[in-house]
């Protein structure tokens, strides 16, 4: 099979990733629990991953990086922890429903929300109409960091500017950026940056991280366990306590760990680099057919991240997707969870076909793909 279904969840995952989950499934102890040797290994061992996520992203502290089930979960603490009766949020026309259904959910407490059109390779006037949708009630802006379906990147550095020059908070959902473009929270002002382990992080699914770069704290949605002040009925305070209670998932972030190890030693840019090149040859190939439908531009490293969404005319992009896997190739077809992104191409109607590589994927996969597409 090949696989061109990356921004869904990376495959393969790098052998030192399922290394590491299997290490960590043999020392199989509680961290921060007891005080033997197992446990604190075992917290030695979530300690290190923390400490490799403050440097990838350039954290002020280990302690501000938050362990999650994935990107949705990160997403869900801050919106449901900060936003109150009346507060607003401004949120683009590109987001997935990790951010759309939240908001929605908490309109029956009295909060609402505007949307914001983005428009491709224009940032002046994707930075005005988020300004133009800012209000008295505004608390948040909320924006993906690049589109899930389309690839189109947002400002996200001009609109924490932005979003601090009228004292509101900032939260970036980084699902499909975490690992593919640089992030350094030591030179922006992004407030709470929430992203998905599995994808451009190659590591486990099941996990995701917050990063804090706020004195502001979210509310606790769940309270429990830390090994922390165990005599005390209240939530501990502090980080990553406060917003991280039970058992941990240590061989999902050691995995991760590993994981990020690796975008570190193969660096960012370079892994775009590469999957650039092969998106672009990619769209090459398809705007020379003539049953093809794109919806964007060449996709260039300045206002995109490295995937392609299209269609063949007249045909449901589900339909086209199975004729693909019957031929050996994975792709995701249909709404990719993002009403919005679609709604704003048109494609609430077919879907579309997306295709998303890897580190993993060579030219052959992508020169393959475009011969099976010739004969369909
Ligand atoms: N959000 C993921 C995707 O875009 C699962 O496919």
């Amino acid at each position: 099979m090949i696989y061109l279904d990356n921004a869904a969840t990376t495959s393969p995952k790098p052998f030192a990733v399922r290394k590491a989950v299997s290490e960590a499934m043999q020392l199989s102890a509680n961290p921060g629990r007891s005080g033997h040797d197992l446990s604190l290994k075992a917290s030695e061992e979530i300690y290190r991953a923390r400490k490799t996520a403050a440097a990838l992203f350039q954290a002020d502290s280990p302690m501000k990086v938050i362990f999650t089930l994935n990107c949705t979960t990160a997403l869900n603490l801050v919106l449901k922890g900060l936003l109150k009766n009346g507060d607003h949020v401004v949120v683009s026309d590109l987001e997935h429903n990790a951010v759309m259904r939240p908001l929605h959910k908490l309109r029956d407490k009295g909060i609402t929300y505007s949307i914001a059109e983005v428009i491709a390779g224009d940032n002046d006037t994707t930075v005005d109409h988020f300004r133009q949708a800012i209000n008295a009630r505004t608390k948040l802006i909320v924006c993906t960091h690049a589109s899930n379906v389309w690839g189109i990147r947002l400002p996200v550095e001009r609109l924490a500017a932005l979003a601090h020059e009228y004292g509101l908070l900032m939260v970036v959902d980084a699902a499909q950026t975490a690992g593919v473009l640089p992030i350094d929270l030591s030179d922006n002002r992004i407030d709470f940056l929430c992203m998905a382990g599995h994808k451009g992080l190659y590591g486990p699914m099941g996990t995701g991280m917050l990063i804090v770069n706020s004195d502001t704290l979210p509310d606790t949605l769940i309270e429990g366990g830390t090994g922390s002040h165990s005599l005390s009925l209240a939530q501990p305070e502090e980080l990553p306590d406060r917003l991280e209670s039970g058992t941990p998932n240590l061989s999902g972030i050691a995995g991760l760990r590993a994981g990020m190890a690796f975008v570190t030693q193969h660096r960012p840019d370079t892994i775009a680099r590469h999957e650039f090149m092969l998106v672009q040859r990619l769209y090459k190939g398809l705007a020379s057919h003539r049953r093809v439908q794109l919806y964007t531009d060449e996709p260039q490293p300045s206002d995109y991240v490295p995937l392609v969404s299209f269609n063949l005319k007249d045909t449901d992009s589900e339909t086209a997707a199975q004729a693909l896997n019957r031929q050996g190739i994975a792709v995701r077809a249909g709404w990719h969870c993002a009403p919005l992104a679609h709604r704003k191409m048109g494609t609430e109607d077919i879907g579309a076909i997306r295709i998303s590589p890897s580190f993993f994927t060579k030219p052959s996969d992508i020169d393959r793909l475009l011969q099976i597409l010739h004969r369909l």
